[in-house]
């Protein structure tokens, strides 16, 4: 049996998989799902720890560890890392093959990518100055109306009279929020419109790349359905989203790190290349 880890430190959220490959068949056996916090390095190795956990099995017993993740900071962790871009271009292949463009949401940035046939990226446009539109936005939006992530999306989608939010700077937006809520208008309206807003620009952004069909959505707030239905309005087309979204940079990271462990074996090496420099 041959084990890989794909682990995508995020700015906000550290995803780590794990997967099998028996020979015949390459299975994903477990997910990891920890906050990155302020210690980058330290997060890599707990997401690859619980995911090993998870798996039931040692970390030795993975033969390659791919890293990825967080924007333009590098990380290093595994044997090697690669770019988040590629990784969520793979992985949003693996979920769903027809897949001609990824829209990636994360909590500080948000990218689309557009990709070929295989997988392989042909363009990307990212979104990493500021962070509106993404999920570190939603998070307040969330805090200033005092709900949980969880909560936010089923909640937005009663909102039947969206506000119209003039700025999606993560600096006013928190005054628009309380002034809408100020002149009675519905905290469910209000973030109804706080998504339309975040979706226009997101789409607008997105573009900026050839926005093919199908169309596939990556990243933790493609959990959010409020979220999801607003980008599906202003695009006029259904995303396809996988239970399995928010781990597709860990998956395409994953994916990587197996064809490394299959090449190790084919060339007589056992079980691959010992992963080393995992972080700790
Ligand atoms: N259950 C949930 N419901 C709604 N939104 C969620 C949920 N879980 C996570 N999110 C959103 O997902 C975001 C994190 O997504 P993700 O893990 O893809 O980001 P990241 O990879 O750490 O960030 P980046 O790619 O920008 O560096 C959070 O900011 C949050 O808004
Ligand atoms: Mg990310």
């Amino acid at each position: 049996m041959r084990y890989a880890a794909g682990v995508d430190v995020g700015s906000t959220q550290t995803k780590a998989v794990i997967m099998q490959d028996d020979g015949h068949e390459k299975k994903m056996i477990a997910t990891a799902l920890v906050d990155t916090g302020a210690n980058v390095q330290k997060a890599g190795g707990n997401g690859f720890a619980a995911a090993c956990k998870e798996a039931g099995i040692a970390p030795e017993q993975v033969g390659y560890v791919v890293g990825t993740g967080y924007g333009r900071y590098k990380i290093q962790f595994g044997n090697t890392q690669m770019t988040e871009i590629s990784c969520h271009a793979r992985g949003a292949h693996f979920l769903f093959p027809n897949t001609r463009t990824v829209i990636d949401m994360g909590g500080q940035d948000s990218k689309a990518i557009s990709i070929g046939p295989e997988g392989n990226v042909l363009d990307f446009v990212m979104n990493d100055k500021c962070a509106a539109g993404t999920g570190r936005f939603l998070g307040n939006a969330a805090d200033v109306l005092a709900m949980s992530l969880d909560d936010m999306g089923p909640f937005s989608l009663k909102g039947k009279n969206p506000v119209k939010i003039t700025t999606v700077c993560t600096v006013f937006v928190e005054s628009d929020i309380l002034s809408y809520l100020a002149q009675g208008k519905k905290a469910e309206d209000v973030l109804s419109g706080v998504n339309l807003a975040i979706a226009r620009r997101t789409v607008s952004l997105a573009r900026r790349v050839p926005v093919e069909p199908a169309i596939t959505m990556t990243g933790g707030v493609s959990r959010n359905v409020g979220m999801v239905k607003a980008l599906e309005d202003v695009l006029g087309v259904t995303l396809q989203i996988s239970p399995l979204a928010h781990f597709a940079g860990a998956i395409g990271a994953a994916m990587y790190a197996l064809e490394k462990v299959n090449e190790g074996s084919e060339a007589g090496n056992g079980e691959g290349a010992h992963a080393a420099n995992r972080g700790n």
